[in-house]
């Protein structure tokens, strides 16, 4: 007799590499149904191999468009856990991107979340014990010269996510937003940022599987946000001020 399959799901986006495929990693170790979102075809398959995992699926969408988060929600139920991860860190100064490319970076940090999370929610509802988790920044809440339309979209996320965590309080959901520092994945590499792997400080730089251990810590106790990682916690408090925010870009400086 066919057994039925009583796991809970995982919808994660962008698993192919760093934080995702940590997360992924993670979740399957514990056994959980997972469904995987990224766009490059090549990547995918790549991940599919590492992961090597029997009770995933993997699907293929441009998270930069509309179009893919609706037919994310027409072809997957609604999971147990949406893991908000997807982003890449585009370089510039004020002005040097076009309309659509500031689009499409926002669309797929803040506002194709928000569709995500907002098509799932009301069934997420009836569900017992769902939860949320949007992978921002720290650049959410400190200056990124250079950076400026990125952090502003991590920071419109956060603040999406404290609200809704709030909202939300008193259902079945819980939201965590969490705010990595620095974390050694391909991410700066492939915004042209590859000097930063050497400029900034060893010390700085945390690791991918850190992030989800802490960042599902968080999330189970229900914490509206986290900073993961003892260096970003213990800076955070200073970061509002002028002159830890000077030595930050001294340090974190972006080339173009
Ligand atoms: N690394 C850091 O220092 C750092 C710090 C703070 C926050 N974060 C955030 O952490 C998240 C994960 O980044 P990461 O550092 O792990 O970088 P990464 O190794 O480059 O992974 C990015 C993932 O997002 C996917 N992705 C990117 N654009 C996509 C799109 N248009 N449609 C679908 N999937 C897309 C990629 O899929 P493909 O392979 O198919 O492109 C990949 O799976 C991002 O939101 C990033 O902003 C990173």
């Amino acid at each position: 007799m066919k057994q039925e399959n009583t796991k809970k799901t995982a919808l994660i986006t962008g698993f192919s590499s760093g934080i995702g495929m940590a997360y992924s990693k993670y979740l399957a170790n514990q056994g959980w149904n997972l469904e995987l979102i990224s766009q490059d075809k090549s990547r995918s398959d790549k991940g599919k191999e590492k992961l090597n995992y029997q009770f995933a699926r993997y699907h293929l969408r441009d998270l930069s468009k509309p179009e893919s988060i609706k037919s994310i929600v027409e072809n997957i139920e609604t999971p147990n856990l949406i893991v908000a991860n997807a982003g890449i860190t585009k370089s510039g100064k004020a002005g040097s991107l076009d309309f659509e490319e500031k689009m499409d970076l926002f669309y797929l940090l803040c506002n194709g979340v928000i569709d995500l999370i907002e098509s799932y929610l009301p069934e997420m509802e009836q569900k017992k014990g769902s939860r949320i988790v949007i992978i921002s920044s720290i650049g959410a809440v400190t200056p990124m010269p250079k950076s400026s339309i990125y952090a502003a979209a991590k920071s419109a996320i956060y603040s999406y996510g404290q609200s809704l965590s709030r909202e939300l309080n008193k259902k079945n959901i819980t939201v965590t937003v969490s705010l990595p520092g620095y974390v050694k994945t391909l991410a700066h590499q492939r915004a042209g940022l590859g000097h930063l792997n050497e400029k900034v400080p060893g010390w700085m730089w945390i690791q991918a599987e850190q992030v989800v251990k802490e960042t599902e810590k968080a999330s189970i106790k229900g914490k509206s946000y986290v900073i993961p990682g003892a260096v970003y916690k213990l800076v955070r408090p200073f970061l509002q001020s002028e002159l830890a925010n000077n030595i930050w870009n001294k340090i974190t400086k972006r080339n173009s």
